[in-house]
């Protein structure tokens, strides 16, 4: 009993260290292009309020292309929410580890009420699966091209 217990609170505690990581991160590497409630500038940072469910919702291959747009960055003309971005979001691979990318990644999906949004079966980003994805190498072009097949 007090085994299973001290294994709940564990469990809870991680997910919270996660949550707050997430955020620190975002203040960190995010913030100053997305804006504190994540809704960028129109024509030069594109939002990620509804943007990151909507990708989510695109099952496996939404989710992969966000840990690339992470890790590799993105560049290329992307039409969000209305507005046109034709700019370069850098590649924070060499700077956030797998952790840091993948609790990022879980702070923006639910951030601003983007958790109201999500697909049913979301499940938190995981250190092991943006191990995977940075084998991959991609370049910000190369992104942009599994964005084109993926969100557009
Ligand atoms: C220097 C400014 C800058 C910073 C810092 C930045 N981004 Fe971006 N981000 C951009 C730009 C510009 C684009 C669009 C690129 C294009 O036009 O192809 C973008 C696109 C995105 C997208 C694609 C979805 C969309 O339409 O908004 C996601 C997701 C994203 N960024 C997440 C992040 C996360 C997470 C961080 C922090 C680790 C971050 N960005 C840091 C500038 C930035």
């Amino acid at each position: 009993m007090k085994k299973s217990l001290a294994i709940v609170l564990t469990l809870a505690l991680g997910a919270l260290a996660l949550a707050a990581e997430g955020e620190k991160v975002y203040q960190t590497y995010c913030m100053s292009c997305h804006q504190a409630n994540g809704k960028g500038i129109p024509g030069a940072f594109p939002p990620l309020t509804e943007v990151v469910p909507e990708i989510l919702g695109k099952g496996a291959e939404g989710r992969q292309l966000l840990i690339h747009v992470v890790l590799f960055g993105l560049q290329g003309q992307i039409n969000v929410a209305g507005a046109t971005y034709n700019s370069m979001m850098p590649p924070f691979g060499n700077q956030l580890s797998d952790e840091q990318v993948a609790a990022v990644l879980d702070y923006i999906a639910k951030a601003w009420g983007n958790d109201k949004l999500l697909p049913k079966e979301y499940k938190p980003f995981t250190p092991d699966e943006v191990k995977v994805e940075r084998g991959k190498k991609l370049s910000p072009m190369q992104v942009y091209e599994e964005w084109k097949k993926i969100v557009e």
